[in-house]
């Protein structure tokens, strides 16, 4: 069966704890009651997406365990497609989760199943894709086997360098939209954010999320600067996966880059203003696109 938007992605099992602050290296802090939530960095990407109308699926591994149940459940109720979603003899990956009363998280992720996903999983995935749209937390073979698949197949390739790792310059030069935040983009041009370098790095265009300050949209005609609504963040957790799904989804319904971008800093911004990943994301009725 083809979709219009294929993520290729982590899930994970969340388990968030509210604490007042992070200990510091052999300290114990007393937190909060845990909550434990779907998340994981595709399988956000793909709810997103999916709550906004689009026609999904996700490529992910998960485990035969309950959490891995919990994920499935989360993916299908928000109407994704999870014929690719390959159940393994690992363990589903894990997100320990600290939310400070900021609204800031930290993260450590446990990969388990994550990393069972395969450069071979691609194969025959992207026939009829119109938006192929990866991000990190999986194998790095993987998640350049799948840009590269998609630019064979004619689909369009977005990246979202999260967690930020190297990649080869092939798969930078294959990218139609590369997804970074602020460190990720000083972290990849290793001076501070010069968006417009980014492009030198091989993508066709690249978005920067700045958080509650919006995004930027860079292209070869310029940069474009999206501005955010102000909201009360109570948990950012997820926030950038909302982003990029909505991006996703409204690239997939023909919207140029700069419409889509501005949908995509409405909806992290609602996210932000409910706790959890998954559970945060808005249903296209709370997000209509703007003319
Ligand atoms: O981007 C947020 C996500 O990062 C969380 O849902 C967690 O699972 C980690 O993957």
């Amino acid at each position: 069966m083809t979709h219009d938007v294929l993520v290729v992605g982590s899930a994970n099992a969340d388990l968030v704890v509210p604490a007042e602050r992070r200990p510091g290296p052999g300290e114990t802090v007393l937190g909060g009651d845990t909550t434990i939530s779907p998340g994981g960095k595709g399988a956000n990407t793909a709810v997103a997406a999916a709550r906004l109308g689009a026609d999904v699926a996700l490529l992910g591994a998960i485990g035969q365990d309950p959490y891995g149940a919990v994920l499935t459940e989360s993916l299908r109720s928000a109407g994704v497609h999870t014929d690719l979603v390959k159940a393994v003899a690992r363990p589903t990956g894990i997100a320990y989760i600290t939310v400070t009363p900021d609204g800031e998280n930290s993260i450590l992720v446990s990969p388990g199943a994550n990393h069972a996903l395969e450069p071979a999983d691609l194969d025959g995935a992207l026939a009829g894709v119109k938006i192929m749209v990866a991000s990190m937390e999986i194998p790095l073979p993987t998640v350049e086997r799948a840009v590269a698949a998609a630019a064979e197949a004619g689909a369009r390739p977005l990246l979202n360098l999260s967690p930020a790792a190297e990649v080869s310059p092939a798969t930078l030069a294959a990218l139609d939209v590369l997804l970074v935040n602020e460190h990720e983009a000083a972290w990849l041009l290793g001076t501070g954010v010069e968006p417009e370098k980014l492009l030198g790095l091989g993508p066709r265009s690249a978005v920067v999320t700045l958080g509650a300050r919006g995004a930027l949209v860079v292209t070869r005609q310029g940069t474009t600067e999206v501005a955010s609504p102000k909201v009360e963040a109570v948990d950012s957790t997820g926030a950038g996966d909302a982003f990029t799904g909505a991006l996703a989804a409204s690239l997939a319904a023909g919207a140029s880059l700069e419409a889509a971008a501005r949908r995509a800093v409405r909806v992290a911004a609602i996210s932000v203003t409910r706790r959890g990943a998954q559970p945060s994301y808005p249903s296209a009725a709370e997000v209509p696109e703007q003319a």
